[in-house]
């Protein structure tokens, strides 16, 4: 079957799918914006909606980028996902240079959600609350500077100041390596589960999905681990897919990715995922090979002219 844009086979199916989005190249590169434009319905900021970039100097916001980003999304009718509030990683020097008490960071965390949630109320639907709180073992992740600072308790914090700068926007908990099962996602399912129980306004949970090609995830497992989060009554987002392939790459390896990429949409169609974003589109701009030193490459659906990758192709398949 040709190829076909994403947007038009996942509207029809009442799905959202998105990327993770530079708004540098939006300007730069008519290619970027048009393949951004013509394929998904749905964005989120790959950085300039972090901590670091919207609040540069304690009190002090900056959202011009973020507002260009969200001023693309209007204009091409796509729904657009807050990353991240809360987070341990790309926090400003301001913030990281010193030690806080309980006291002064829960005012730092109550500023920053209050200022930024409430500009871009409206506009962004769903904001990723708190991201990657929890170690891989199922603990509280301790190195977080809001966790030394505040305690257990930051999470639901945050959470309650979200909802009051917005009440409209869907709140998630995001978080990664919980669609192998196990301890990670067992310890995210009690949270979420307990967070509700008392209350706590926490409306979703995203998947985020970096995962290499080599990785053959099994619906047998994932479809119920991801599924249970639903029975719960939490919407459930795949928030940052993407899928390097380990070098030397082969067009055999290609193939197989293009493969899991289809099983990865069928899992979250039969699970009810109600949004699927990959971390970028095109493989001229990846996180994947710095973060992997150069070990993983070619991770999305276009090349880096633009061109479907066999990748796209087998999503479309799919889809339909
Ligand atoms: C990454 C970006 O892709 C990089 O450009 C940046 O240098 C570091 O952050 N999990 C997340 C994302 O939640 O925010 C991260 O994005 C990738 C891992």
């Amino acid at each position: 079957m040709p190829d076909a844009p994403l947007r038009d086979l996942a509207a029809a199916r009442g799905l959202l799918i998105g990327t993770a989005v530079g708004p540098h190249w939006l300007d730069q590169e008519p290619a970027y914006a048009a393949t951004l434009a013509r394929e998904f319905n749905c964005l989120v900021a790959e950085n300039c909606m972090k901590f670091m970039y919207l609040e540069p100097e304690r009190g002090r916001f900056d959202f011009a980028t973020a507002d260009r980003l969200a001023a693309f999304a209007r204009e091409h009718d796509m729904r657009l996902r807050g990353h991240t509030l809360v987070w341990h990683v790309q926090l400003p020097e301001w913030f990281r240079a010193r030690e806080w008490s309980r006291a002064e960071a829960l005012q730092v965390m109550e500023t920053h959600i209050t200022q930024v949630a409430r500009h871009f109320r409206g506009q962004v639907f769903a904001w990723d609350v708190v991201n990657e709180g929890l170690a891989d073992d199922g603990a509280w992740r301790r190195d977080s500077p809001w966790f030394k600072a505040v305690g257990e308790d930051y999470i639901e914090q945050a959470f309650r100041l979200a909802h009051a700068a917005d009440p409209d926007a869907q709140l998630f908990y995001n978080d990664y390596g919980m669609e192998l099962g196990a301890a990670k996602a067992d310890a995210c399912y009690r949270m979420l589960a307990g967070f509700l129980a008392r209350g706590v306004p926490v409306h979703g949970v995203g998947f985020q999905f970096h995962l290499g090609a080599e990785n053959r995830l099994d619906p047998a497992t994932l479809v119920p681990n991801l599924r249970r989060f639903r029975d719960l009554g939490l919407a459930v987002h795949v928030t940052e897919l993407d899928m390097g392939i380990k070098k030397p790459i082969t067009d055999e390896l290609r193939r197989q990715q293009a493969e899991e990429y289809a099983t990865r949409i069928r899992i979250c169609r039969e699970a009810g995922v109600a949004a699927i974003l990959f971390w970028g589109f095109t493989d001229k701009y990846s996180w994947i090979p710095s973060f992997t030193k150069g070990e993983y490459d070619e991770p999305l659906l276009f090349d880096r002219e633009y061109r479907p990758k066999p990748a796209h192709a087998a999503i479309c398949a799919a889809l339909t």
